[in-house]
């Protein structure tokens, strides 16, 4: 055997060692290793390739604003539990949090009394199968207002945070998002007058929880300082720094402040694995198995706890009133990277 065939023979035994090497790594590990750049970028510009041409849902209009919002608009993000952030398309468009906010006001008001339980005596923490703002849920359930991501229970936890003002509670709620993104957030006024302008049914929400004593400050006022809260803009990046912060055991990876006790942790990312979705919420851990919530302002915001956030940004959303393109791009990121919380499958 001549010295050049010896060479090529070795040349591919390397090739074949460092294949096989690659193919035996689990990608679950790889978000902790510098390989995981490669690996995390190209899923977030293969999720944005990939469904950029979806038109399926339509941007909700029950909030007359949010018709306005280009249906367009699509972005998606990773930020690991290290604070890197990987994106593709609009992740620096401000759009509206809308009910991504209920688990982070849930998770400030667990850390403001000390206990988890607060919530699971107050507002309760079963999954109510029906959409996010059922007045039948909430007349059904008498004890609680069945859980804190349905419109109802997030009035009530808005209520349970300590304040003497509506202006000090927001501020409270809105301080609390600046930690947990690590930058200034502000209210899309626009969206915040058009939703106070049309809230009727969230007006109903709240009167029907005074009426059982489920609600613990005036209805009106935390009805109003709840549709503030939805109001705040947020961009995809942000968001998805955000969620890193509950991936990361309440310390933000970018600051690197700790925003939440860690044992707030697992509580918050329960009640998003079972209620994040609303109704949609077995389909979902059926197919991408992740703790998440989502947004009628198009976001959607998956966990993968002690990992990183993924993030899915797009304003046409379905009937339970979720992000479609987003649902589709968390879920094929999640499927590639293995780290469905219930076992990757492989
Ligand atoms: O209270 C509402 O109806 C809106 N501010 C929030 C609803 C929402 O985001 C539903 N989620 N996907």
């Amino acid at each position: 055997m001549g010295n050049a065939t010896l060479t090529e023979t070795w040349r591919r035994s390397v090739l074949l060692l460092a294949w096989a090497l690659a193919m035996a790594v689990p990608l679950t590990t790889l978000a902790d290793d510098n390989a995981s750049a490669q690996v995390l970028n190209r899923v977030v510009q293969e999720a944005y390739q990939k469904f950029k041409g979806v038109k399926d849902g339509a941007t909700a209009d029950y909030i007359p604003e949010l018709a306005k919002v280009p249906g367009d608009l699509f972005g998606v993000a990773i930020v690991t539990a290290g604070g890197e952030v990987y994106t593709a398309g609009d992740v620096n468009y401000a759009f509206t949090i809308q009910s991504i906010s209920k688990p982070f006001t849930a998770a400030l008001v667990m850390q403001e009394y000390g206990s988890a339980d607060v919530i699971l005596e107050k507002i309760g923490v079963e999954p109510t199968g029906m959409k996010f703002n059922a007045l039948l849920a909430t007349q059904v359930v008498k004890g609680v207002s069945v859980n804190p991501l349905v419109n109802s229970g997030a009035i009530a936890s808005v209520s349970l945070v300590k304040a003497k003002t509506p202006a000090e509670r927001f501020g409270k709620i809105q301080g609390f998002y600046e930690q947990l993104t690590g930058e200034k957030l502000s209210v899309i006024e626009d969206v915040y007058k058009s939703e106070a302008a049309t809230n009727q049914r969230n007006r109903a929400h709240g009167y029907i929880l005074f009426v059982s004593d489920r609600i613990y400050s005036d209805p009106m006022e935390a009805v109003d300082v709840y549709t503030r809260q939805c109001s705040i803009g947020i961009t995809a990046k942000q968001l998805a720094v955000m969620g890193a912060t509950l991936a990361n055991g309440g310390v933000n990876p970018v600051t690197r402040a700790r925003v939440l006790d860690a044992k707030y942790v697992p509580k918050v990312l329960a009640i998003m694995m079972t209620a994040g979705f609303y109704d949609e919420s077995g389909l979902w851990a059926y197919t991408a198995g992740l703790p998440a919530k989502t947004g009628v302002g198009g976001g959607i915001v998956a966990v993968v706890p002690g990992k990183m956030a993924i993030v899915g940004f797009s304003p046409r959303v379905n009937d339970a009133g979720n992000s479609v393109r987003a649902m589709k791009a968390i879920e094929f990121i999640s499927n590639e990277l293995g780290v469905n919380i219930f076992g990757s499958g492989r």
